[in-house]
């Protein structure tokens, strides 16, 4: 398709608008010079028909339900790999050779401490302070600490501060939960792999070992490859159009864990968790169903829908996969909110409504259970999400910084405002 034009009339006068053909998926129209022929800007709020950039990192097809990480499929990924091995695939494009494992997995295991300074950024905040909140304050605070990674120019600075940020998001993961339990922070530990090192720093205590379950620790790797990164969703937009100012690293990935904790977003798997636990019992479904088909009832299922996939979302199925093994390992026979969940899904499917407009479970609906069932509370669920999808705003906002093209991001408006109009004095108002 590249090289063909689409035509425009306009006002009464043809423009001609370049197109432009993707590898796989739909073309684009290039409307960059549209003001400047026609003096009329396009209008796309919540850019449902916009394409902002061109990537080659992750592929979705809405339709037909498919993920691709650089071209590979997410269940194979998920499936055969681990989650260091699908950043290294995020950031350099390609599979690692053994060596290359090896020696990224030494890298980002050597970054895994923070500087001990940040342990008295958590002391100001209350002990009931959402995770959330206290995960964007100290993950742009980072900036404050790595002088010699926040000049974006340089590939090795930029390189430097995405091992860091993968490194240290499980760190200060792990950090805001001790501290919203009162209990003493617990250093990574170097001979554990990613997952592992993880689930140690939350729930080891000082007064005796803790053994890291090989179940779970598989199960909470795959989760983290399976949110590791989205296309253009809102939180990525966000990394991006804050990376486009020349924003270090460490404030952009601030700014992306600040958009992912909207319910709308990466706070739907806490507030699906909420939602179960408020339904309570699964004869109660079909009253939830009806309340989120009124049109004059806000709710909404939370963890179903999604702007691109009109289909399974392929993350839920690995996801609902994952919660029934960890359950079993678990030995969590009939979790309530399990069967409440699967007689939503089973009601929703069937529904007209749901069938119409094209509302499946996305990832956020089986996740919450799952982190549930490992001893994460609801507040921490947005964490994990943010933990596994900083590789991906960084993958992203490498691209963006490397990319030559990239400007500024500056979006026009429909001005529907006050024409203009003279100042009345104070005196002569009504
Ligand atoms: C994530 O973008 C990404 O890739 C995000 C993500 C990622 O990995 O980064 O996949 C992660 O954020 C997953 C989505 C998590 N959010 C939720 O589960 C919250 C519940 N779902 C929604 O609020 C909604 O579906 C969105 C926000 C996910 C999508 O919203 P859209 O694309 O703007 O769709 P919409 O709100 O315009 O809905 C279309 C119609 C509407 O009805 P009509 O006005 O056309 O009559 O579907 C209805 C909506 O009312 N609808 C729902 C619904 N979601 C949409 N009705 C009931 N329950 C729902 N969950």
């Amino acid at each position: 398709m590249d090289g063909k034009e689409s035509t425009l009339n306009f006002d009464g006068k043809d423009v001609a608008l370049p197109v432009k053909a993707g590898t796989i998926g739909p073309s684009v129209i290039d409307i960059s010079k549209l003001y400047g022929q026609t003096g009329a800007f396009t209008y796309d709020p919540g850019f449902t028909s916009t394409a902002s950039c061109e990537s080659s990192i992750t592929y979705i097809d809405g339709d037909e339900g498919i993920l691709l990480y650089r071209g590979y499929p997410i269940e194979q990924l998920a499936e055969h790999g681990d989650f260091l091995e699908t950043c290294y695939l995020l950031l350099y494009g390609e599979l690692p050779t053994a060596s290359q494992k090896a020696d990224f997995d030494y890298r980002v295991t050597r970054h895994t401490m923070v500087h001990d300074q940040m342990n008295r950024f958590f002391l100001g905040f209350r002990r009931d302070a959402h995770p959330m909140a206290i995960m964007v304050a100290v993950t742009g605070a980072l900036s404050a600490f790595y002088h010699d990674s926040t000049d974006i120019s340089d590939p090795q600075q930029r390189m430097i501060a995405s091992m860091r940020m993968i490194a240290k998001m499980p760190t200060l993961a792990a950090m805001a939960f001790k501290y919203s339990i009162g209990q003493p922070f617990v250093y990574p530990k170097n001979e554990l792999d990613y997952a592992s090192n993880f689930l140690r720093m939350c729930f080891a205590v000082p007064c005796e070992d803790y053994e890291v379950n090989p179940i779970l620790s598989r199960a909470l790797d795959r989760i983290f490859i399976l949110h590791a990164d989205h296309e253009q969703n809102a939180s990525t937009s966000t990394v991006r159009l804050a990376g486009s100012s020349g924003a270090n690293p460490f404030a952009c990935i601030s700014a992306g864990i600040a958009c992912l904790w909207g319910p709308a977003h990466g706070g739907a798997n806490e507030a699906a968790l909420k939602m179960l636990e408020e339904i309570g019992t699964p004869d109660r479904v079909s009253e939830y169903v009806a309340k989120a088909k009124d049109k004059n009832d806000p709710f909404r299922l939370m963890g179903f829908g999604h702007r691109v996939y009109k289909n399974y979302d392929p993350r839920a199925r690995i996801m609902q996969k994952t919660t029934h093994e960890v359950l079993n390992e678990l030995g969590v026979k009939d979790d309530p909110l399990l069967e409440i969940a699967m007689e939503l899904e089973q009601i929703a499917l069937r529904d007209e409504y749901f069938i119409e407009k094209k509302l499946y479970p996305n990832i956020d609906f089986y996740s919450g259970i799952t982190l549930k069932a490992m001893g994460f509370p609801t507040t921490m669920f947005t964490v994990l999400f943010a933990l596994a999808r900083t590789v991906g705003w960084i993958a992203q906002w490498k691209e963006m910084v490397e990319d030559p093209s990239q400007r500024i991001g500056r979006p026009r408006q429909l001005y529907i405002g006050a024409a203009e109009r003279d100042y009345t004095p104070i005196a002569q108002r009504g």
